[in-house]
């Protein structure tokens, strides 16, 4: 399978779950399976992980990741998940070196991409990826990174 193929696996496994939901499964056994496939998949991304919302707070606190221990907090005005978080946009980073305000978990990380979602009761976060590499997000990771983000909506 070639990389679209891959991504349109994962998102045909969402919209499974969207059109026909068990009974037994919550956001957490999609979110679960979701970071599991994307790690699994894409061989460049060494962390793959979410960071929520503080309700009532400009906080992210680390959800549930898959990779080396990750930092707990993320003030909205620090890290490349600050700035996702207050700006709703994807923020895609070729070399996170080149950014001051980027937060280094891990000192192997080169490259990153955000994206901003929003569960079905309002809570909101980021899908966080990092890459040992440089340069390892193009545009076909933001749009499908986007769309599976945007599908969370609906748990
Ligand atoms: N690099 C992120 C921090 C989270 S770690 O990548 C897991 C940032 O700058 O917000």
């Amino acid at each position: 399978m070639n990389k679209e193929e891959q991504y349109k696996s994962i998102v045909n496994f969402i919209d499974s779950y969207i059109n026909n939901p068990p009974y037994y499964v919550n956001r957490d056994t999609v979110l679960a399976h979701v970071l599991n496939m994307l790690k699994t998949n894409f061989k460049y991304m060494d962390w793959v992980g979410v960071y929520l919302k503080k309700d009532a707070e400009d906080l992210l606190y680390l959800g549930m990741y898959l990779g080396s221990i990750g930092c707990d907090l993320i003030p909205f005005s620090k890290g490349v998940c600050g700035k996702c978080i207050s700006t709703k946009e994807t923020q895609l980073v070729p070399n996170v070196h080149l950014l001051p305000y980027h937060i280094a978990c891990s000192s192997s990380t080169n490259s990153e991409i955000v994206t901003f979602f929003k569960f079905k009761d309002g809570k909101q976060g980021v899908l966080d990826i990092d890459s040992d590499e440089f340069d390892s997000f193009d545009e076909i990771d933001k749009k499908y990174l986007e769309e599976i983000s945007s599908k969370f909506i609906n748990f």
